[in-house]
Order: C-alpha cells, then structure tokens, then sequence
C-alpha cells in the first residue's frame, strides 16, 4: 500500500537518453492536481512534509479501531520508535485507557497542540508510552472532545508529518459528530475496521458512501477484524461476496487473548506476539512497508 520508511538511499539514477526522433519537443502539461477547496487543504498533497498519515476508523464504536491503531503503531515502532506516533482522535479515554495513560497522571493531551508553534517545541504534546511509541494522548474532559477542531487537527498533522515517518490516527467513526473528517482529508490511506456483524455492515455502508462524498474514495482500505467471533456472520461470505460490493484489504481474527490483554492494558502483538491476531497484523505490517501501493487490494467501495 504504502512505504512507510524513508529510503537512506536518495540517489536521482539517470535513465539513458534516447533522442526520440519526430515526437513534438512540448510534452502536454500534466492535469494540476486539486489540494485545495476555498482554501480547505483535500488531499495528503496538501500537506508538506515526507510522513505517512494513515486514519483507522471504525464503521460502528466497538469494531477494534483503537486494537488496531494501537497494535500497529506498536509494530511498526518497533526498531524504528522515533519515526512512529500514534495520535488519539478518539476522544476521552480510548487510547489512554488502552496504553494506561490515566489522565489523572499523564495531562498531556491533544489540545496542547493549540500552544505548540513547530517541531522544535512540539515535544510538550508528547509522551512516550513505555512500549515505544510515541503519542498524542486524547482531550482529558469528555467535554473537551467538542474543542479538537480541524484547525487544531491540521496545525498537528503538519507538523507531525515534517518529524515523523509514521503517523497513524485512531479516530471514531469519521464525521459521527466529530471532526475527523479533516484528517481524512489529508491521509495517504483510511483504513475502516469492521467487524462481520449486521449493525457494522449497515453502518459501513453509510460510512463509505460518506468517505466518498468527502473525496477519499481512492484512499479507502478495510480492514475485517474480529472474523470468526461466536455468532458473527462467516468471513468466507463477506469476504467473497461481490453483491455486498465490499472490498476486504485484510482480515484480522477474533481472539480472546486480544480482549484478555487489552483489558490488562497491554499490547498483544508485543507481549504475545505468537497470537493469531498478532500474526496476522504482523502480515499486515509487511505488506504495509513492503509493497507498491498499487498492489494491494483498493477499496473500489
Ligand atoms: N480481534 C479481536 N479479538 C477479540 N476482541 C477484540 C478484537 N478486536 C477488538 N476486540 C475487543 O473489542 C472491544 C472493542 O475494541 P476497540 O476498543 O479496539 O474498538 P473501537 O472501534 O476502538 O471502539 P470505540 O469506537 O468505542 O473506541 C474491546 O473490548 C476489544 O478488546
Ligand atoms: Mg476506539
């Protein structure tokens, strides 16, 4: 899908120079790409900068965003710590409850991004959780969620995107009364976690025609989570079943000691990285730092 990490190698290879005899010398001018709407940045181009902003959202509250966005920044930090941070667009509590990051102890929190003016200073709206990674812990007051607003979302993505390689966000349901629709905006990839239950397929309908409205259709990846849960629908028909018109980039499995570590605040695919879940999402790591985009599975949504 995407190449996460930085090349070293950054050496411009000259082709040969072949004199291509009779073509015009004026090659047309390439269609101008739009990044911008009324000066609303709409495209990851909008945005400078070498990071990778990758959105994980979740067609219903419960799917496994947070499982997957915290697990996944584990993984890829893993050797690479300082290139990763996991930012929490979830609102109270998710990541934070998840990492054991309790705001009584760690007030650190998203809306500090409002006093940060650049990289240089941007450490104050950071911490580093003892797994590695480095987060953007979410607002401390329930109440507060209604203050993390586009400007503030976009003034730390551009930010983040000049320090880091890496910026995964784990957010709600986009546009379910929050404004996570201006991160998407400006992601290389969305990735929707479902789960094979009725209420998640219904709600990823209304949610992908949505992410389309908003332009980020060619960006739309889903990720199955939690496949074979006791009494979910069977993976094997959502996965090749074209009426649902559902395209299924991975398939991540239900596992009891995914919910037995969460609730231990620790990361599976750290502490049990044997697990089915961790094997799988390890797979999908590979196949996030390896491959062209072009090869994985788009969502056609
Ligand atoms: N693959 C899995 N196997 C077993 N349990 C899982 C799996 N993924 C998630 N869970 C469990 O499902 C519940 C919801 O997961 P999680 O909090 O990650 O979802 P979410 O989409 O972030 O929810 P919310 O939108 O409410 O923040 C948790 O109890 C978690 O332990
Ligand atoms: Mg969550």
């Amino acid at each position: 899908m995407l190449k996460l990490f930085k090349k070293n190698d950054r050496r411009i290879v000259e082709g040969p120079v072949i004199w291509q005899g009779g073509q015009s010398e004026t090659t047309p001018e390439p269609e101008k790409e739009i990044t911008h709407l009324f000066n609303i940045p709409v495209s990851p181009r909008a945005i400078p900068g070498e990071g990778v902003i990758i959105t994980i959202q979740c067609a219903k509250h419960g799917d496994g965003a947070t499982t997957v966005a915290t697990n996944l920044a584990a993984l890829l930090a893993k050797g690479n710590p300082e290139k990763v941070v996991l930012a929490d667009l979830d609102g109270y509590g998710s990541v934070r409850s998840r990492l054991g990051l309790p705001a009584g102890e760690f007030l650190v929190n998203i809306l500090d991004w409002e006093d940060v003016q650049g990289t240089r200073d941007m450490t104050r709206a950071l911490i580093t959780h003892s797994s590695g990674i480095v987060v953007v812990p979410g607002v401390i007051h329930f109440d507060h969620t209604v203050k993390v607003k586009p400007n503030l979302i976009l003034k730390m993505l551009t930010i983040l995107k000049n320090s880091f390689d890496v910026i995964i966000l784990d957010c709600p349901p986009v546009g379910h009364g929050n404004n996570t629709w201006a991160a998407a905006l400006v992601s290389d990839a969305v990735i929707t976690v479902i789960k094979p239950d009725r209420t998640s397929l219904d709600m990823y309908i209304e949610n992908t025609s949505f992410m389309n409205r908003l332009g980020c259709g060619d960006r739309l990846y889903t990720i199955l989570n939690q496949a074979g849960f006791p009494g979910g629908i069977k993976s094997a028909d959502l996965v090749e079943n074209k009426e649902l018109g559902i395209t299924i980039s991975a398939v991540l499995p239900y596992s009891a000691t995914v919910a037995e570590e969460n609730n231990r605040r620790r990361l599976v695919a750290q502490t049990k990285p044997r697990d089915i879940f961790s094997l799988a999402l390890s797979g999908i790591v590979e196949l996030l730092l390896d491959d062209p985009r072009e090869e994985v599975t788009k969502n056609a949504g």
